[in-house]
């Protein structure tokens, strides 16, 4: 018989080579391709279309039940799920080491342990004292929640099998969770996907709802293969910068909802609050405007935030390579928005550094951006501040034409009942809001006449 091939697995995206190479074919990432189990191979003859058991099709009108979702006891968490958690399900929650995903955890189980629920939290990264001693600063330590620190899936599966199934089991996290049914060390890639396939086969059979929490390697990405990503009904991350207070929870992908809403949290010496009102967080509170700050009314799906955004532009003597660095932003959407202006607007910016902020540790990914961006660079060049008490939102097109967004008038609703008092954005998109002036700024241009008028 002949020896089955080797296979090749990527661990940023998946993809299989067939020999080992230093670099992926596929996300051209260097030294992510690690040896995987070999593919089994069947007889050539082997023929799928008789021996197995045939089932009847369904129709798309059958009576279904509605999800009854459980609340997590956190009204931010069931927002960012789609309404609570699903039974059976398996939701992934990513997010950088350090930014409260343990926390967010802790406190959400035993949550669900006080209100009757039978809640498990399996650790395979701390002792269980160490998480007794923060449900005590959490003030959680009376809560019913069954505790331990396991990493053999077989052993947690065994003990679960002892008992009824919980309704909720949280395991921290999937990268140190070890199968005996494959050889490799946890972490490796088919450690976490054997680990995860058991586990999501449990919270499938006996209904009861999985978080896997997940490591996020430097670029964001869950570590270990896209595969988990696809194994789960849900994927969830944990965003923030770590030196700011601000937590945001964010579904990337949710089989039982809608990707959109997000839930925002305050980290503090008690664990973490929550946040219902968001829309002002992200403001500096600075009464005088000053040179390259716009403010932006951003969307996360049905709610708005308002947030600052801050450009600075240094100009550069010798003709050293200008630095572009972004936080908060995508920074090959700062490229196209630098090359419009440039070539729409005759503005120059090639030989100078040009540094992009975004206040607060948010991460922007609401393209209506664009323009508040935009006029944050144009005034940063210019050195003039943007005009009190304004607000600015606008999709840009390469022609450096704006472009309509969603929710306009929602948008300047929120910047209305915050104070603001103008709102520049694209042609027809403003509406009648109380306390709100419109200006249009249909094309890119408009907003260097509107900004050098400004003074
Ligand atoms: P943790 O939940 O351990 O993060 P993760 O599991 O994502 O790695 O959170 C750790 C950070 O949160 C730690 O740096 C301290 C901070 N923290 C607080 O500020 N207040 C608290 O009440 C707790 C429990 C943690
Ligand atoms: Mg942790």
């Amino acid at each position: 018989m002949a020896r089955p091939k080797r296979r090749y697995v990527c661990t940023e995206c998946g993809s299989v080579a067939t020999r080992w190479q230093g670099q992926c074919g596929d996300c051209s990432q260097w030294n992510t391709l690690v040896e995987d189990a070999p593919e089994t191979k069947f007889a050539a003859r082997h023929d799928l279309s008789s021996g197995g058991r045939s089932f009847a099709f369904e129709t798309l009108d059958e009576p279904t039940r509605p999800l009854d979702r459980r609340s997590t006891g956190i009204r931010e968490f069931d927002r960012a799920l789609g309404g609570g958690l699903v039974p059976g399900s398996a939701i992934l929650m990513g997010g950088e080491p350090g930014i409260g995903k343990s926390t967010l955890l802790l406190q959400a189980s035993a949550a669900i342990a006080g209100a009757g629920g039978d809640a498990v939290y399996v650790s395979g990264e701390e002792a269980t004292g160490q998480i007794r001693m923060r449900a005590a600063r959490l003030g959680l330590s009376k809560a019913p929640l069954k505790l331990a620190a396991a990493t053999s899936v077989r052993d947690i599966l065994t003990t679960l099998g002892q008992g009824g199934p919980p309704d909720l089991l949280i395991v921290d996290s999937i990268q140190t969770m070890h199968s005996d049914q494959i050889e490799g060390a946890p972490g490796t890639v088919s450690q976490v996907r054997a680990s995860a396939f058991e586990l999501i086969r449990y919270a499938k059979e006996t209904g009861c709802a999985l978080v896997l929490v997940g490591h996020v390697t430097k670029d964001g990405n869950i570590a270990g293969p896209r595969v988990l990503e696809h194994m789960v009904d849900t994927v969830m991350s944990f965003e923030g910068e770590r030196s700011h207070q601000y937590r945001i929870l964010r579904s990337l992908k949710n089989r039982f909802g809608a990707v959109d809403e997000i839930g925002v949290f305050a980290m503090e010496g008690h664990g973490l609050d929550e946040v219902a009102n968001p829309s002002s967080l992200f403001l500096s509170g600075r009464e005088e405007p000053i040179p390259g700050a716009a403010v932006f009314p951003a969307l996360e799906g049905t709610r708005p935030v308002l947030v600052e955004i801050q450009a600075l532009i240094v100009r550069l003597q010798s003709g050293a390579t200008p630095r572009r660095a972004v936080v908060g932003w995508d920074s090959g959407r700062l490229a196209m928005l630098l090359a419009v202006l440039e070539s729409r607007c005759g503005l120059n910016f090639s030989t100078a550094e040009v540094y992009l902020n975004v206040a607060g540790g948010y991460r922007l990914a609401d393209p209506a951006a664009d323009l508040a961006v935009a006029a944050a660079l144009v005034s940063a060049l210019a050195d003039r501040p943007l005009p009190g008490g304004s607000v600015w939102f606008g999709e840009t097109a390469l022609s450096g034409e704006v472009r309509p967004v969603s929710h306009a008038s929602l948008r300047q609703k929120e910047a209305a009942k915050l104070g603001f008092s103008v709102a520049c954005g694209p042609a027809d998109a403003g509406g009648d809001v109380e306390g709100m002036r419109y200006r249009d700024v249909a094309i890119i241009t408009a907003l260097v006449d509107r900004v050098m008028a400004s003074a």
